[in-house]
């Protein structure tokens, strides 16, 4: 089949590669078109493991290109995929004004029948508006599909060929051996439903996720207060199926370019219906404070942070991608430079995304983690890459000016902490007891 992807972000680019994978001519289409550039060099405008590998294979092979032009690439496809970004209004609706530009875009280069299929999370009817906004400019035929997308940042190439499932909302049942073929050699577990209810699959199945995040931040806070160990209580609660392990690791809470926009998108969805979704407002609450939890930590080592020098490890909102969008590292960054601390920040991939976003004369950018660390007063893990698992913990308190390690992802076992003479702080594990060289006590600097 021949298919168009409009918007070459972190779905459409990584969809479009994989659907050439399986048989497909695919043009990748954005309109940024310094994006469309690299990728014609076979530079990946984003940092997804993998993804150059493909790009060039598939570029090579003939089955894959990248064009600035909608309307001839429209024209040029059977089935013509939205993959355009659908970011925070600042009242957290869903912002439409990507979609509603594509869909315009599309009604006005249709020769023929057309496939449009909405990988973009949008509120449920939004497809609806899709089928207006293309009628509008053409009378030639289409048929809309909801087919929401479910990769994560980091194994997107993975998630994308391997999905655990397909959902797929239309309203003419012709088109259910279409979407089967095109998803051929995916997996067999394609669920075919309306497109109301594919939209709302995908809303509902984030908040149910970010909800497990909250809620297992809360049932730390509460372990830290008596005394349990939130990552042992966690194991012991995903040995049943019914509950699974997955999304039960405390931390700092949620960020990303999904989880955020999309709580607050179903919180004004049901609102717009006069529903007040009580239990996930609580969840985007929770998850709010939680990063500050970092701040807390400091303060009850060091006191004031005024003149501190604190080392920042990982600004991306989660490993192995170099997306900072709704990174918690933003706000606890802002906090530290607010209190008057000096920063030393390092990230393997995403610190330059991260300083487009914010820079400030209290910031100091780091080449390797060691270096963040040194004459600091206190380092903060904020992302689990796990260049950080493997630092030699012994030179790293004796690189530091004091020796407070604040590890906001649980990375660190007893083991590896014990004798180095850190303080050490977790989150919702217990201070381990007041080990020799473990505790703010024991090294005199709270
Ligand atoms: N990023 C994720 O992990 C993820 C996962 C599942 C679903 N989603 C959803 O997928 C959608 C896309 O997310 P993303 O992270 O890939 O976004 P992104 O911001 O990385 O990419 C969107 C791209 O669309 C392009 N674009 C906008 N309007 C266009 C137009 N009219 N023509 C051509 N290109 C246009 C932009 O230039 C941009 O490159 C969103 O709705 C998001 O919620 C994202």
């Amino acid at each position: 089949m021949k298919l168009a992807v409009i918007g070459t972000g972190y779905v459409g680019l990584v969809s479009g590669v994989c659907f050439t994978l399986n048989g497909n001519h695919v043009i990748c289409v954005d309109k940024d078109q310094e994006k469309i550039s690299k990728l014609n060099r076979m530079e990946s405008p984003i940092y997804e493991p993998g993804i150059e590998a493909l790009i060039e294979m598939n570029l090579r092979e003939g089955r894959l290109s990248f064009s600035a032009d909608l309307q001839d690439s429209v024209r040029r496809s059977d089935i013509v995929i939205l993959a355009v970004g659908t970011p925070s209004l600042p009242n957290g609706e869903a912002d439409l004004r990507y979609i509603e530009g594509a869909a315009a875009e599309i009604g006005q280069a249709m020769e023929g029948y057309k496939i449009i299929m909405t990988k973009s999370t949008v509120p449920v009817g939004t497809n609806e508006k899709i089928r207006s906004m293309i009628a509008a400019h053409t009378n030639h035929p289409f048929d809309i599909v909801s087919a929401p997308e479910f990769l994560r940042e980091g194994s997107a190439i993975q998630d994308t060929l391997h999905p655990d499932r397909i959902i797929i909302g239309l309203d003419n049942p012709a088109l259910e051996d279409t979407m089967r073929e095109l998803h051929k050699g995916f997996t067999d577990n394609v669920f075919v439903t309306d497109i109301r209810s594919a939209e709302m699959i995908k809303y509902a199945s984030n908040a149910f996720l970010a909800t497990k995040i909250s809620f297992i931040n809360e049932i730390a806070n509460i372990c830290e207060k008596v005394g349990a160990d939130v990552t042992e209580v966690a194991q012991g609660m995903g040995m049943d199926r019914r509950i699974g392990s997955s999304f039960l690791q405390a931390g700092i809470g949620y960020g990303g370019s999904c989880f955020p926009k999309d709580t607050n998108a179903l919180i004004q969805i049901a609102g717009n219906v006069d529903y007040e979704f009580k239990l996930l407002e609580s969840v985007v609450e929770v998850n709010k404070g939680q990063r500050f939890m970092i701040i807390s930590k400091l303060h009850e080592s060091l006191g004031s942070l005024r003149g501190a020098v604190i080392g920042i490890w990982g600004l991306a909102f989660k490993p192995n991608t170099d997306d900072v969008r709704e990174a918690p590292a933003r706000e606890i960054v802002e906090a530290l430079v607010a209190e008057g601390a000096t920063v030393k920040l390092y990230d393997p991939i995403a610190a330059d995304n991260f300083r487009q976003q914010y820079d400030h004369p209290n910031l100091r950018w780091c080449g390797l983690p060691e270096e963040a660390a040194a004459g600091s007063d206190a380092v903060c893990l904020l992302t689990d890459w796990s260049v950080f698992k493997d630092i030699n913990l012994h030179k790293l308190a004796e690189s530091m000016r004091r020796q407070v390690l604040i590890d906001g992802r649980n990375v660190y076992s007893k083991e590896q902490i014990e004798g180095t003479g850190l303080t050490y702080h977790s989150v919702g594990r217990p201070q381990m007891g007041g080990l020799s060289g473990y505790s703010a006590d024991a090294v005199g600097v709270v």
